[in-house]
């Protein structure tokens, strides 16, 4: 037997059953009462397989230690209303080029969490190749929260991610708590690359509190949604907290975001907004606020209209326009030869900032298009 079941009789005093759940449905007239005790049940899983075979007919899993086999996905889509899904142990992932994920969920007032001491160790090393999603090695996606809508993830420690992370698409009202992703042993040569934290895109309704991110990419990067917040988050290693880039996907829209109470340290930039060139879509009133940053490399407050496949024109494009914009509590250094400010705007407009103090770095090279009343650079 792969798994076992231990059903708690709820309102029935200190009753447990235990025993496999196919004993639960012999007798056709106890059927709907088994039913709903299997619904109830709590599944303790070890293997892929189990887990992936008893998913539906368990509300409160737990997944312990298991090694999930090379190309396969740890696949905890379409899962019962209302279950809890409980990391325990140290996961583990066979190697395979493929595109993966290598976890996937998605339901409905789903609770995914990490008891104490576990590890979802996604064995980046056996890919990392400096190339990243950009060529190389195939490498598999971390982690989809496809479709999740009223639902939380906290506490999960995560590490070593091939490429991206967490890829949050279609979720709505998604709370994702002290999540930590440490991919620190990424930074070697031909190490991690293009490991974003969080990709968010078309979902409505995404809270990101208290992440404690090591990575080489984006540690946030949100493509298209509404009411997006990360708050009180560390960020080290990457290139910081992006919206962006925006315009040439399905959905191109940017609206009420929130970030704020964070570090950025050891990263190529702190706060970035990107647009892309010639297209169209729109970032609407986003707030950055008590943003602090340290060693960043490149650029403290980068926003460009420019942008083209990984590498800005010089030529900001009006297609999406970037309005309604609060820079608040910005502060910190850059590095020598890097810029405080890089603005490249044409079309940038309704900003209001206060308490922006970069030190650091040389004169920026580009200050174009600021919305009147902004004095940045
Ligand atoms: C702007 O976004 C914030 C979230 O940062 C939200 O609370 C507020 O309601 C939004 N304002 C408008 C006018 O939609």
């Amino acid at each position: 037997m792969q798994f076992t079941v231990s059903a708690l009789l709820l309102g029935a005093g200190a009753g447990l059953v235990a025993g496999h759940p196919s004993s639960l449905f012999h007798s056709n007239s106890k059927h709907a009462e088994a039913a709903e005790l299997a619904k109830r049940a709590s599944c303790t899983f070890t293997t892929l397989s189990a887990a992936v075979a008893g998913k539906k007919s368990c509300t409160a899993i737990v997944l312990n230690g298991i090694a999930v086999t090379a190309g396969k996905t740890l696949d905890m889509t379409d899962l019962t209303k209302g279950t809890t899904v409980t990391f325990e142990g140290t996961t583990t992932f066979g190697y395979k080029e493929w595109d993966g994920p290598l976890v996937s969920f998605s339901g409905t007032d789903i609770t995914v969490k990490g008891a104490s001491g576990h590890v979802i160790d996604m064995n980046g090393a056996a890919w990392w190749d400096g190339e990243g999603s950009n060529g190389g090695k195939t490498k598999p996606k971390g982690f989809y929260a496809h479709s999740l809508t009223d639902s939380t993830i906290t506490g999960l420690n995560i590490k070593n991610t091939p490429i991206q992370c967490y890829s949050i698409n279609g979720a709505s009202n998604l709370k994702i708590v002290n999540p930590v992703i440490d991919n620190s042993a990424g930074d070697v040569t031909d190490g991690g690359h293009n490991t974003d934290a969080f990709d968010i895109g078309s979902s409505t309704g995404v809270y990101i509190s208290g992440a404690n991110v090591k990575n080489q990419d984006d540690c946030l990067a949100i493509n298209s949604g509404t009411d997006i917040s990360f708050t009180g988050g560390t960020c080290s290693g990457g290139h910081g907290l992006s919206i962006g880039s925006v315009g040439g996907r399905d959905d191109n829209t940017v609206e009420n975001v929130y970030i704020a109470n964070t570090k950025v340290i050891n990263s190529d930039q702190a706060v970035r907004i990107k647009t892309v060139s010639g297209a169209t879509g729109s970032v609407k009133n986003i707030t950055y606020s008590g943003i602090s940053m340290s060693n960043i490399a490149k650029y403290g407050i980068v926003i460009e209209q420019d942008y083209e496949n990984g590498d800005p024109t010089g030529t900001p494009t009006s297609g999406v326009p970037i309005t309604d914009v609060t820079l608040k509590s910005i502060t910190g250094a850059v590095v020598s030869d890097a810029q405080p400010y890089y603005l490249l705007c044409a079309s940038c407009s309704d900003w209001t900032t206060s308490g922006i103090a970069i030190t650091g770095g040389k004169t920026s090279k580009s200050c174009k298009g600021e919305p009147s009343g902004v004095k940045l650079c």
